[in-house]
């Protein structure tokens, strides 16, 4: 199955974690079996919102060689796009949702010594399934979950049996950030760290590894970026012969798939630079929101990611 592919699933259980988090259990459909994933992997679901299909990408939190069904936890956003709002008041068993093969941009290292696992928040759902894997290896790991109250550690009953004495729960409300610093001092040469969670905590634990010395390839961060609503804004496709808005509540991605036109895409949310466009030409300024171009790319101006950048006004003309 290809990345752009589609499968067909059901929702078989909807189960409230916490008053802004729902998880939902998703059984294959048409009597198929689910591939099987690595720990780490997400899943791009399409969401029916009216006439339009919006594509979010959610990390697989069960257990991945489980082939009769998947696992998503969903926290609403506020602002919300559509398609967290939809899966908190509309989803409910038995809707079909369209499914992408699983992809994994947030793997283990099997050679690490040891791996230090930190959450923030919702970012615990793949931080969930790294620990049953490690656990089931019998690896050295730990893991670090901040949240702001213990409430709202939803997963933890699931994690204590896993990692046992090696879970820190993090309740950011009374103890403030997490000492990245810290953390990342007294952990022993050859340990690998993945975290999932909100930008500024990621931001936070990455600059602590540079000030700590780790090498940057022992830092592994995963972030799914919303696309931002902006100013509508023109595009035109040069190979494609076409133009058309792109309007305020819709990524530059989805209005040239609205178009009809295949664009390349894997997480749809800033980190893969699978959906890279070359820019020809702009009259406006390119806004950048993604996490893979380099600050010389971005001076240059002729990349973008659309599935979370756009323009901020006038008209774009892309090799597409
Ligand atoms: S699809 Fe991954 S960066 Fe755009």
């Amino acid at each position: 199955m290809s990345a752009q592919a589609t499968m067909p699933a059901l929702i078989y259980k909807v189960r409230e974690l916490a008053a802004d988090v729902r998880e939902f259990t998703l059984v294959p459909g048409e009597g198929r079996e689910f591939p099987v994933y690595s720990a780490g992997s997400h899943v791009v679901v399409g969401l029916p919102l009216g006439a339009r299909t919006q594509r979010n990408a959610y990390s697989l939190l069960g257990d991945p060689a489980q082939r009769d069904r998947w696992r998503i936890a969903v926290r609403r956003q506020q602002p919300s796009r559509g398609g967290s709002a939809w899966l908190h008041d509309e989803a409910r068993p038995g809707l079909r949702l369209e499914l992408s093969a699983p992809l994994n941009l947030f793997a283990l290292v099997r050679t690490a010594r040891h791996h230090v696992l930190v959450a923030g928040g919702i970012g615990i759902t793949p931080i969930l399934s790294m620990a049953r894997e490690l656990a089931r290896l019998g690896a050295s790991f730990e893991v670090h979950y901040a949240c702001r109250g213990v409430d709202n550690a939803v997963f933890s009953d699931e994690l204590e049996p896993l990692a046992g004495g090696r879970l820190n729960l993090h309740d950011s409300e009374r103890s403030g950030r997490l000492d990245f610093d810290a953390l990342l001092a007294r952990q022993s040469l050859g340990s690998h760290l993945y975290i999932c969670g909100p930008q500024g905590m990621v931001e936070d634990c990455m600059q602590a590894g540079a000030r700590q010395g780790w090498p940057a390839s022992h830092l592994h961060s995963e972030q799914f970026l919303a696309p931002p609503h902006g100013l509508p804004f023109e595009v035109e496709l040069a190979l494609s012969k076409k133009r058309f808005t792109v309007p305020a509540d819709l990524s530059l991605l989805e209005a040239i798939e609205q178009q009809g036109i295949e664009a390349p895409s894997l997480c749809r949310g800033g980190a893969c630079g699978q959906c890279e466009l070359e820019v020809l030409d702009t009259t406006g300024t390119l806004i950048h929101h993604d996490l893979c171009l380099s600050r010389e790319d971005r001076a240059a101006g002729r990349k973008l990611m659309p599935c979370v950048s756009r323009l901020d006004r006038g008209c774009v003309v892309l090799k597409l």
